[in-house]
């Protein structure tokens, strides 16, 4: 069996890619210094409670395990926080990204899976977004993800680092088993703040603005099933396996959805009344976000297997429903 290293693995995503991993025949040894993450997320394989930044622990792991590649989902992701405090990101998403990259140069392990972000394209000048879009992110959040794609692009040529770069669009849902679910502190994502309204933890769900150049005024963003990602991930891991070169892929459904369809959607799936306020708009929020996957479908064989709104909040709301405070019981 094949040890994948999992780094962030205690987070949303990447314990999803866990179970998924662990049902491919994989071994996931969870690198995460649970800042953000739960221990309780960690049901698959190896945890391992530490930081990216503490390089010895990684030569340790390194030495310990046949780790045939690492998957990298720690990062801090608040865009609104990247703005006030940078130094955090840039220190965490890039500099501690490095350390880890540097040890895996030295132990040579030479197979790397980023989680990389639709922030890095910034403002869209066409819609839907493909990956030879104009890179031009519009806060620390994206740059820190477009300083690791270049990192990553200059390994390759220098320490023969092979590298996938997944730009996911929203992630959103649960594990199909509802053994797992998105559970962030403080959450700032649509879909669980909008069922969080329906279990009646928040009062109303807020819509940023009602008058953009969209069907209903409200943003468009493009959801992807957080299993679909894990499939995604599977793949690329697969493709670099079998000595096939790696590069950049959007990770979307190709299909945007309004806030207020989301939260329609959400009311019909929870049967809850979900009240909604529409506020200012936030600076900075595009209109529409919507990706082409289609070079991952193409070149990976992707193929999403909950690409409907309404299957991805079911999935959600039967997590918040049935683990009302999230991990913490
Ligand atoms: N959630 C989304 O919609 C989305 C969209 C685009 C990109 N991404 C990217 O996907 C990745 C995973 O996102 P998520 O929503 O699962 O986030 P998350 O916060 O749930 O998971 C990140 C995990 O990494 C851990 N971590 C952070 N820094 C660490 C470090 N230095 N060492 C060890 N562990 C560390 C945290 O404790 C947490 O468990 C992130 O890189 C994020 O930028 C997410």
């Amino acid at each position: 069996m094949k040890s994948i290293l999992v780094v962030g693995g205690a987070g949303y995503i990447g314990s999803h890619m866990c179970k998924y991993l662990s049902r491919h025949d994989y071994h996931p040894i969870v690198l995460d210094n649970l800042v953000y993450g739960h221990r309780q997320a960690v049901k698959w394989g190896t945890f391992v409670r530490g930081s990216t930044s503490d390089s010895g622990l990684l030569r340790k792991l390194f030495a310990d395990y046949t780790i045939e590649a690492v998957m990298h989902f720690a990062a801090f992701c608040y865009v609104g926080e990247s703005v006030t405090n940078p130094a955090k990101y840039y220190e965490n998403n890039v500099v501690n990204t490095l350390a880890l990259l540097e040890v895996m140069v030295e132990y040579r392990v030479s197979n790397f899976i980023f989680s990389s972000s639709c922030a890095t394209y910034g403002e869209p000048v066409q819609i839907p977004i493909r990956e030879d879009h104009p890179q031009k992110p519009i806060n620390p959040y994206g740059k820190t993800k477009l300083m690791v794609e270049q990192i990553l692009e200059d390994f390759r040529g220098a320490y023969g680092l092979e590298s996938i770069s997944l730009r996911y669009f929203n992630a959103a849902g649960a594990d199909p088993d509802g053994e797992l679910g998105e559970d962030h502190d403080p959450e700032t994502h649509l879909i669980p703040l909008v069922l969080e309204t329906a279990l009646g933890k928040r009062p109303c769900i807020e819509i940023f603005g009602e008058n953009y150049p969209t069907k209903d005024g409200t943003c468009v963003r493009d959801y992807i099933h957080v299993e679909d990602l894990a499939q995604a991930h599977l793949l690329a891991l697969e493709r670099l396996f079998n000595g096939l070169p790696g590069g950049v892929y959007n990770l979307g459904n190709g299909d945007g959805y309004s806030v207020k369809e989301v939260v329609e959607i959400a009311r019909n799936v929870t049967g809850k009344p979900i009240p909604a306020r529409v506020v200012e708009k936030r600076p900075g929020d595009p209109a529409v976000l919507v990706g082409s996957s289609e070079k991952a479908m193409d070149e990976l064989g992707w193929r999403p297997q909950f690409p409907d709104l309404s299957t991805i909040v079911k999935t959600a709301w039967n997590w918040h429903k049935d683990n009302p405070n999230g991990y913490g019981g």
